[in-house]
């Protein structure tokens, strides 16, 4: 009997070429596996195309609930964004592809999984990484890094072997999708001085479309989890799902950024990512009313660190254990309420409230009921500024008094 491997199947244009590929050269049945990560795609379509090219089984996973609650959360929570903007939609889904690569092949008694990831991107060090620390024993197959094959020899090894050739592979972009987001690449994209074409934007409005009138949403947070929206209870996914329409079609969400990518090239990657816009924002906004200075401080450093191993492939790394646990220890009173206002493109924060706001309006007030003792300011700046003036007297800097 032939042995089995675990295919992570897109329905595209190379994981199909890969069904076929994998048995010309390894001789190996293909067991086809489909994520659902709230990519928005007829999964059953996919499925039937996976049996079609010639997978031995085909199944699609719902893992939407999962995505959410174990890896686009805590990257919230976190304020993970990597270099500032992408928020990291397609690379939180790879290591959960890579978990269920490894449960399906232990569950099949596959002895290898593949991936249609090229040579160049991260994506295949973040499936590789994590296949490696789940599922050791497993052979790792990427037909797209080893055929050495260009699109047009693909697309011509399509043609041979009677598969059909998705009409999003006339498409000139290169798409992922899923709940938290949306990234594009590639064709005239590659150029960075040319503006991208309305066309790679599916999930927003063009900011001259968007309406005149600004639309307000209210966040609701326990824990530094969104739990509501506009003071309806909602689970996580229909929230995202609600906040993309919401946001996308106030034209919110687009981002254009030159990119570091792992392997050390630059790369020029657009995102729509409307939800996750929003609720970063507003997620940092309600920290900033219930974290002292010093939590945010060091926590900014960490929000860092944990974009860049999300990012870089190491989901399943100790350095994340430790990471998210004091990650989760700083949102024990991160909850209450952002209003938000979205307009043509902008979201900005313009009302915030907390039970555990660290928020005192006496404290802050110039008007009555002023209850912050201005007086005892005078013994706090001679101490804190002592070690100034000693210095100031014992080491003149001639600059300062010119
Ligand atoms: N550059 C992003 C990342 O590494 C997105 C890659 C998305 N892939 C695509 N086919 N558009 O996470």
């Amino acid at each position: 009997m032939a042995q089995s491997v675990v295919l992570a199947y897109s329905g595209g244009l190379d994981t199909s070429v890969a069904i076929k590929w994998i048995k010309e050269k390894y001789g190996m049945d293909v067991i086809a596996v489909t994520a659902d990560v709230g990519g928005d795609r007829d999964l059953e379509a996919v499925r039937e195309k996976a049996l079609k090219v010639g997978a031995v089984k085909a199944v699609v996973v719902d893992a939407r609930d999962d995505f959410v609650r174990h890896y686009v959360f805590p990257c919230l929570r976190a304020d993970a964004i990597y270099q500032g903007v992408y928020p990291l939609a397609t690379a939180l889904s790879r290591p959960l592809i890579a978990r269920l690569l490894v449960d399906v092949a232990e569950k099949e008694g596959a002895t290898a999984v593949a991936h249609g990831c090229t040579g160049k991107g991260n994506d295949q060090v973040r499936i590789d990484v994590g296949v490696a620390a789940l599922g050791p024993h497993l052979k790792v197959i990427a037909p797209a890094r080893e055929w050495g094959m260009t699109r047009e020899q693909t697309i011509a090894y399509a043609q041979r072997h009677a598969i059909p050739i998705p009409v999003t592979s006339a498409s000139p972009y290169s798409i992922d999708q899923n709940l938290w987001g949306r990234s594009i690449e590639c064709g005239v994209l590659e150029d960075p001085w040319a503006e991208p074409p309305e066309d790679v934007f599916a999930w927003t409005a063009s900011a001259q479309d968007a309406p005149d009138r600004p639309g307000y949403v209210e966040i609701g947070f326990e824990q530094g989890l969104p739990a509501s929206l506009d003071g309806r209870a909602l689970d996580g996914i229909t929230l995202i799902q609600e906040l993309n329409g919401l946001a996308g079609q106030h034209g919110v969400g687009r981002i254009d950024h030159i990119e570091d990518r792992l392997v050390g090239i630059k790369s020029r990657e657009i995102y729509e990512a409307p939800a996750a816009t929003v609720l970063f924002t507003a997620h940092q906004a309600l920290e900033a009313m219930t974290l002292s200075r010093e939590q945010l401080k060091f926590k900014q450093k960490v929000a860092a660190e944990y974009a860049d191993l999300i990012y870089n492939g190491l989901w399943f790394s100790s350095f994340h254990q430790d990471l998210a646990a004091y990650v989760g220890s700083t949102q024990r009173y991160v909850a209450g309420t952002v209003r938000l206002k979205l307009h043509k493109g902008t979201c900005r924060v313009v009302g915030r409230k907390s039970a555990h706001s660290l928020y005192r309006h006496s404290l802050a007030t110039y008007d009555k009921g002023d209850q912050f003792d201005q007086g005892a300011s005078v013994g706090f700046i001679h101490i804190w500024g002592l070690p100034v003036k000693v210095q100031a007297e014992a080491q003149p800097e001639k600059e300062w008094k010119q």
